[in-house]
């Protein structure tokens, strides 16, 4: 039996490839490589010892998605494929609800017409909106989103509700993560976005690696110590650990679980700033800048329910964050 892993070539997915594979789990990928580089999936194989096979495709092709599940023996699906720019699909809101969504359905329609109904979707933090409370408990009310991307995201999280309450032979996970940073730490992979970083820290990884002038900080009038916004960074590699807990619950049939995947940590801009230069000893030049639209000041997790569920919580610290942020981008720095 085998896991399909959609997205799995992109920077959360192929971390955990890395670690379904060497949790002994068969590893199928679904990638249209649109965000992603297919060199990715060789750096699984080579730090795993393991193969996988990989699917070039999109979740919208349904005829792909039917040789996938007619070919392999899938148990269970990890969703990570979906558009993620917050600033993109503000401008592209079409795109983004036609990918996530419409691809999301064709994805559970081909699930359930071979009856796999076991999945763990990729959701975010953003669903919160402007958190109603602080730390984030599940229980927080999901809140207004300020842009596509995180809409998606609540209303994909609201369709596989329903779909698992009205058939419940389905098993729903729902992850909610927070910000995802680091890379695996033998610095073969790491975050490769394309073009210029809308994200802090491959931003800050190319300011020191050169290709980048300058950090603009967006604000430092909003209400926290520092002025600057405060986020629950989580190093990518204990997300991966998160999928694979996840799954363990899936296989007992779990119905529906949501659960926050953050450290219960808050940092802000400057805390980031500096513990980066203290981790690689490399200074950051930065300058205030306007705050960036549909920004909020402060979201951390209290991620106590995937502790006691899930036996998972966050390991790394935000230096370990930092450094191997920093050893992905200096020994890899135009990506792959
Ligand atoms: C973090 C902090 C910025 C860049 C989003 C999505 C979330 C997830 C991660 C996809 C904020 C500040 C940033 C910069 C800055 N999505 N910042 N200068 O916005 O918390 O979360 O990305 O994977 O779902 O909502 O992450 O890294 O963009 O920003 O000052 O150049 O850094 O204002 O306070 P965010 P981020």
């Amino acid at each position: 039996m085998a896991i399909l892993v959609t997205g799995g070539a992109g920077f959360i997915g192929s971390h955990t490839c890395v670690q379904l594979l060497n949790a002994g789990y068969e590893v199928i990928v679904l990638d249209n490589l649109s965000n992603a580089s297919e060199k990715s999936l060789d750096r699984v194989r080579e730090l795993t010892g393991k193969n996988l096979k990989f699917y070039k495709g999109d979740i919208l092709d349904r005829d792909i998605l039917n040789k996938v599940f007619e070919t392999e023996d899938i148990s269970s699906v990890i969703h990570f494929a979906g558009l993620k720019s917050v600033g993109e699909s503000v401008k592209k809101p079409l795109e983004y609800y036609d990918n996530n969504i419409t691809g999301t359905l064709t994805l559970v329609d081909v699930m359930r017409q071979h009856n796999v109904k076991n999945i763990i979707f990729s959701s975010s933090a953003t669903v919160y909106g402007d958190p109603a409370e602080i730390p984030i408990t599940e229980k927080c009310p999901k809140g207004q989103c300020t842009n596509p991307y995180g809409w998606t995201k609540s209303m994909l999280e609201q369709i596989l509700t329903d779909i698992q309450h009205a058939d419940n032979e389905w098993n729903v996970v729902l992850l909610r993560y927070f910000n995802p940073i680091g890379a695996h730490p033998s610095g073969r992979m790491g975050e490769n976005p394309n073009g210029i970083p809308n994200n802090l820290m491959p931003y800050i990884t190319q300011v020191a690696v050169g290709k980048l002038k300058e950090l603009s900080i967006f604000g430092d009038d909003y209400d926290t110590t520092d002025g600057t916004g405060v986020r629950d960074y989580i190093h990518v590699m204990d997300l991966a650990d998160g999928h694979v807990k996840a799954l363990s619950k899936l296989a007992k049939g779990t119905g529906l679980s949501i659960y926050n995947l953050g450290t219960g940590t808050g940092y802000s801009v400057l805390d980031i700033v500096h513990n980066f230069e203290r981790a690689t000893g490399i200074k950051i030049p930065y300058k205030v800048a306007p705050r960036r639209a549909g920004d909020i000041a402060v979201c951390y997790s209290n991620a106590d329910k995937a502790k006691k569920e899930l036996g998972w919580e966050a390991n790394y610290g935000i230096l370990e964050m930092c450094r191997d942020s920093w050893n992905w981008q200096k020994s890899n720095p135009e990506g792959y």
